[in-house]
């Protein structure tokens, strides 16, 4: 084991959990060797604290470094905002200059708010859809973050939430009193949707939803929704934390014709700086001075300069563009490849953020044999690949010969009936577990 893999045996002594995101946990990729730290990450290259270099072809970030890990540019504009105090008594000029840029990109919008990371963000478009509607329960589709609001779901039956990104998330130390006020429906499936509609119609102030994740949206679902809370009076929010600046530059639901009340916006906007914004129509977003939202690092200088950078660069350089022929490239890749050695998988997501999963018996062993082979061939590698800017034709090239030999491993393995004996260390988990 390395300095890494050591000093994450010894954080989870005293930082429970041992990271503050789930899916950092090296358990999640390759339990006891996966390196959990980093020293080190520009471009498409992480440096761990023994010095290894590896190219990430996994998450970049779990998602929130579009352009690559460093960027040149983002990190000028950040290095200025630093330089030039970056938190005073006064407010950042920057908050006003961003707004006018999220505003004009979404036409639809009137108003904006800002805070720092996505699951706050989602908390207050709840909270100010709650304040707007004056109605309580909240319809939702999807993973949204770790608050109360959403947890409230897996309250009245502990598996409510999987199937929406996470499984097993418990909802332990949110108060029971909120049972019944969050109800998960199933994305592109219309009869969930108004049958859900149909049984707590008279309490429902919100519909939280992403607009497209891992499949592309039925557009009579988007319209159905779009409908029925319009005629309903219930609060649209669409949650673009991961979807958001990946297919076009703004919120993926202007692809889609889909005019929502609220989005909400956090990784995908600035580069790995911790930035979110939620946006909105006027009459809903002015409800926000009615309840009391307000936090000091809301207001530092360095998220919104990191905005406006980001943006700029994915609008001057295409980005979305380039994150769709690289994650086609990938997707073709393995498909090529799965059908050359004959292993059975399924590929789905959006170009930008494609994944598979292996169609057998045991999906994690071999999940974690693929991590583990990757590894040893200088990837950091799962059953996902997340595109971003930093990512070139080369990377990809050599990325793509590696799975072969990944993938020829497996299928030999599998043949066998042994891959779990190739194994170093245990299988990883497949979503929360409680790490003692
Ligand atoms: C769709 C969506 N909503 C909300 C969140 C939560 O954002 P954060 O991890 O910044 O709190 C995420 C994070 O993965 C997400 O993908």
């Amino acid at each position: 084991m390395g300095k890494s893999q050591n000093l994450y045996r010894k954080a989870k002594n005293i930082i429970p959990g041992g990271t503050q995101l789930l899916s950092k946990r090296p358990e999640m990729f390759l339990p006891d060797f996966w390196p959990a730290y980093y020293k080190e990450a520009k471009g498409c290259y992480v440096v761990d604290l023994d010095g290894k270099s590896y190219t990430d072809m996994s998450y970049m970030g779990i998602g929130s470094c579009i352009l690559g890990y460093a960027d040149s540019d983002v990190n000028k504009a950040v290095k200025r905002a630093i330089d030039s105090g970056s938190m005073s008594t006064l407010n950042a000029p920057e908050e006003f200059e961003l707004a006018k840029v999220l505003i004009a990109l979404h036409p639809w919008a009137d108003m904006v708010r800002y805070a720092r990371t996505g699951g706050e963000a989602m908390a207050m478009a709840v909270r100010i859809a709650r304040a707007a509607s004056r109605k309580d329960a909240v319809l939702f589709c999807g993973y949204h973050g770790w608050h109360d609001w959403y947890l409230a779901a897996n309250l009245a039956s502990d598996s409510a939430l999987d199937g929406h990104l996470l499984p097993g998330l418990n909802p332990l130390g949110v108060p029971r009193t909120l049972q019944g006020t969050a109800f998960p429906f199933r994305y592109n499936d219309i009869e969930n949707f108004l049958k859900l509609i149909k049984i707590h119609k008279n309490n429902i102030g919100v519909v939280v939803m992403e607009s497209i994740r891992d499949q592309k949206p039925i557009r009579e679902f988007l319209a159905t929704i779009r409908e029925v809370t319009k005629k309903l009076k219930i609060v649209l929010i669409v949650d673009e934390i991961t979807a958001g600046f990946r297919l076009n530059t703004g919120g993926a639901h202007l692809l889609f014709g889909l005019k929502p009340d609220m989005a909400v916006f956090a990784k995908g906007m600035s580069n790995g700086f911790p930035m979110a914004a939620v946006i909105g129509k006027e009459e809903i977003m002015q409800r926000a001075q009615d309840t009391f939202i307000s936090s000091t690092y809301w207001t530092d200088k360095i998220g919104p300069t990191a905005a406006l950078a980001t943006i700029k660069k994915f609008r001057t350089c295409n980005v979305s563009k380039h994150l769709a022929y690289v994650g086609r490239l990938v997707q073709e890749g393995w498909r090529t490849l799965a059908a050359k050695h004959a292993l059975k998988t399924e590929i789905s997501g959006m170009l930008p953020l494609g994944h598979f999963s292996f169609q057998y018996d045991k999906p994690l062993e071999l999940k974690t044999l693929f991590t583990q082979l990757m590894l040893a061939k200088g990837f950091l590698a799962t059953n996902a690949f997340y595109a971003s800017y930093a990512h070139k034709e080369e990377h990809v090239q050599k990325y793509l010969s590696a799975v072969g030999e990944a993938f020829a491993f497996i299928a030999k393995a599998i043949k066998k009936g042994n891959p779990a004996k190739f194994l170093k260390g245990p299988v990883c988990h497949s979503g929360f577990k409680r790490l003692t």
